[in-house]
């Protein structure tokens, strides 16, 4: 095909490491870039100059002097159902879950509103240069379907799973323990390990599961050591007030999970905003990680994450959305917000950490850093061609920037979907925008 070998020639920047922003390590950053593509992977990355030293003829390069190449974001955290939930009024997470957020998961046991939903929310994902997420469908294993079969036929690399909840939900919306066993086990032999995608277990989180179910949840989860789970934790005041409730005999939050085997490395626990030193302990022992869900925890009033506090602990911190608990479907935008997250308590977040955490860093913190994340030779080529003055504000903003960092921090601060010009996919582009000058 035309794509079978080709290659870009912008500014290229990538990480190979979190990066140390005093010793300049752990990036690499090519003002003048080529970025190589075979096959559907990367080929070779590197400064136009030294390929062209080693006899590479810059002719074959489409050149796109003043953007940036990134590696696709990652989101390790987002609700494919609740795209039209975005921006519901007056909330918090409990109300704001009864009042929006349930009635429009009931409409997905329709398959075919389930499948056009699907093609709507990953649209909106590339198109905002989100390649990889990990995602939560609904309690209907046909929404499960409906979401994998459309990552499926674009070729994008997901994580997804079917939510479990078998109490403190509208009747419409629960399952039990055994037709979610049935389910979760059917979705996992059909589609864990098939072409680019992967199942998580997804009960939504501990107040929608009866302690049977979570049992159940955990007898999967070490039955089935490569797939991934993923759930809620200490989000919400009121949320956790109700968790007391229901399990008294726990000694806190984490360990109504811990209880079940529910902590390891392939667990992702969304928010975690609220956790005590035990637990954030006990998170890095067992290798359990947070995902960090900036525009969500300011939307529903949840609370500040204290980012510093985790990471000295030695807990593994992912960034995601949550849409529609977030508000915005860009992982810039979600960066910028975790920027004044931490400015409040004092803390602050480079530009390149920032930036590493959106790419190579949730790809580690997912497991898929072999495949994903940066662009080492023969890694699945997932990318971005970023513009980086879409806007007359970006453009003079950017103007004044005379250090990769003041561009990236610009960037980072002001950039949105209006940013991202074209998405690639294994090589393909799934992605183009129709109103950008270049692809004219
Ligand atoms: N806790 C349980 N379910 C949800 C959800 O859908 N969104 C958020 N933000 N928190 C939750
Ligand atoms: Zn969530």
């Amino acid at each position: 095909t035309h794509n079978n070998s080709f290659a870009l020639r912008a500014k290229i920047l990538h990480f190979t490491d979190q990066p140390d922003v005093h010793q300049r390590t752990g990036y690499e950053y090519f003002a003048d870039g080529v970025l190589v593509v075979e096959n559907g992977l990367i080929k070779q990355v590197g400064s136009a100059e030294e390929l062209v030293k080693n006899g590479f003829d810059l002719a074959v390069c489409e050149h796109f002097p003043e953007h940036l190449i990134m590696p696709g974001f990652i989101d390790s955290h987002i609700h494919y159902p609740q795209t039209n939930v975005i921006a519901s009024y007056g909330e918090q997470l409990m109300d704001w879950l009864n009042q929006y957020t349930f009635p429009a998961e009931l409409q997905y046991s329709d398959k075919d509103f389930a499948l056009k939903a699907a093609e709507q929310f990953i649209q909106l994902m590339l198109e905002n240069g989100t390649t990889t997420a990990m995602v939560y469908t609904t309690v209907f294993a046909q929404s499960t379907e409906a979401f994998f079969e459309v990552a499926q036929k674009y070729g994008l690399r997901m994580i997804a799973g079917k939510v479990m909840m078998d109490r403190n939900a509208p009747d419409g919306l629960l399952d039990t323990v055994e037709t979610a066993r049935q389910d979760s086990q059917n979705l996992i032999d059909k589609w864990h390990g098939k072409d680019r995608l992967s199942y998580a277990l997804t009960p939504r989180f501990a107040p929608t599961s009866t302690p049977e179910q979570l049992a159940m949840v955990g007898e999967l989860y070490q039955a089935n050591p490569s797939v991934y789970m993923q759930t809620h934790l200490s989000e919400n005041i009121q949320e956790m007030e109700f968790i007391k409730q229901l399990f008294p005999e726990a000694k806190d939050y984490l360990d109504v999970y811990d209880e079940y085997d529910l902590l390891g490395q392939r667990s992702v626990f969304g928010h975690g905003i609220h956790l005590s030193d035990d637990e954030i302990n006990r998170l890095a022992e067992t290798d359990s990680q947070i995902a960090f869900c900036p525009t969500s925890n300011l939307f529903l009033g949840s609370g500040l994450l204290d980012l510093a506090r985790l990471e000295d602990a030695g807990v593994t911190v992912s960034v995601a959305t949550d849409i529609g608990g977030g508000t915005s479907f860009s992982l810039l935008r979600t960066l910028a917000e975790a920027y004044k997250i931490l400015q409040l308590q004092g803390q602050s977040l480079h530009p390149l950490k920032a930036l590493y955490m959106a790419t190579l860093g949730n790809a580690k913190a997912l497991q898929l850093d072999d495949k994903i994340g940066n662009f080492t030779q023969g890694k699945e080529a997932d990318f971005s061609l970023i513009n980086l003055s879409p806007t007359q504000i970006q453009k003079s903003r950017q103007q004044q920037a005379s250090k990769l960092d003041e561009t990236l921090f610009a960037l980072m601060m002001l950039g949105d979907e209006h940013n991202i010009e074209r998405t690639y996919s294994m090589g393909k582009m799934v992605y183009s925008c129709h109103s950008c000058a270049s692809q004219e």
